[in-house]
């Protein structure tokens, strides 16, 4: 694995030469680790023109027991510096701070934020009469996809079930134990009991364990990925606003907050190659709340 540190010259040329067509720009997404990598295959797959700048907060995952404070200011932070960096759109690909600092940011930022909790409900509804919801304590807690989904239809039940265990063993690469299963059954053993005929996948890091939770639901449980309902939303915002790129797209370009060698080695099972990653240290960003 090579690692790889683009220079500041590097890159205020870089995001220069693209100012004069705004369309050109890159799409920042992000999440805590690699949970937001299915999101980016999903804009891989329908959006295959557009530049991508990921980021993953790896320094700080989990999000899912963090305070709203925390995630907020997290999300702040990111939001910051992709401007910074001169990104077009924001998609988060993370439904914990979609849940708890979507709104806030929406109001902050200038530019289009995206975030994946109504896209989901809208697609779940869109399928199922009885919903499971598995997700991270906070976005549990927070009953964003309860509320969305009450919002668009008052008579479909939801039950949302945190699970704490899973965004570790993801970032472990325990994609393949035993114990995985095991959590796995633990947490889904109540959403059987409800007999749902819908589970939507409430943390982006859990489709890398599908495998797994198929295995364990009945085969007539659809599965709901908010990343493609999100990635669509997406394309129709950038098309509304003239903002979709025509050009050969730049490769993506991968940031952390913590370990570039950890995340690429974890990463290429899903991106079929090694990434190069950079590290970003968001700490001169912290003191910035409120973008101009
Ligand atoms: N993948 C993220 C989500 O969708 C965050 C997981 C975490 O860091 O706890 O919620």
């Amino acid at each position: 694995m090579t690692n790889f540190y683009f220079s500041q010259t590097k890159l205020s040329s870089l995001t220069s030469s693209f100012r004069e067509d705004p369309s050109t720009l890159s799409i920042g997404v992000f999440d805590s680790g690699v949970g937001g990598l299915t999101v980016l295959r999903e804009i891989y797959a329908k959006l295959p023109q557009e530049t991508i700048l990921y980021f993953g907060d790896t320094a700080r995952l989990p999000y899912g027991n963090r305070s709203a404070e925390e995630i907020l200011q997290f999300v702040r932070e990111i939001i910051t510096w992709m401007v910074d960096q001169g990104v077009k759109m924001v998609i988060m690909a993370c439904n914990t701070s979609s849940a708890l600092a979507l709104e806030q940011v929406q109001k902050e930022f200038k530019i289009p934020i995206l975030g994946l909790i109504l896209p989901g409900a809208r697609g779940a509804v869109q399928q199922g009469r009885r919903i499971g919801v598995i997700s991270t304590p906070a976005t549990a807690d927070s009953n964003a996809y309860g509320q969305a989904i009450q919002e668009i239809d008052p008579n479909i039940p939801v039950w949302q079930i945190g699970c704490p265990e899973f965004v570790p063993l993801i970032e472990q690469n325990r994609l393949h134990d035993v114990y995985t299963y095991e959590v796995a059954k633990k947490y889904l053993t109540p959403l059987m009991e409800a007999n749902i005929d819908t589970l939507i996948y409430g943390c982006t890091h859990y489709r890398h364990i599908s495998h797994i939770l198929r295995e364990i639901l009945p085969s007539f449980v659809k599965f709901i990925d908010p990343a493609t309902f999100v990635v669509s939303a997406a394309e129709k915002e950038l098309e509304a606003m003239g903002l979709k790129n025509t050009l050969t797209p730049l490769p993506t370009r991968f940031c952390v907050s913590g370990s570039p060698e950890q995340f690429a080695e974890l990463s290429k099972q899903w991106l079929g190659h090694t990434p190069e990653v950079e590290k970003v240290d968001l700490a001169v960003f912290s003191q910035i709340s409120v973008c101009p």
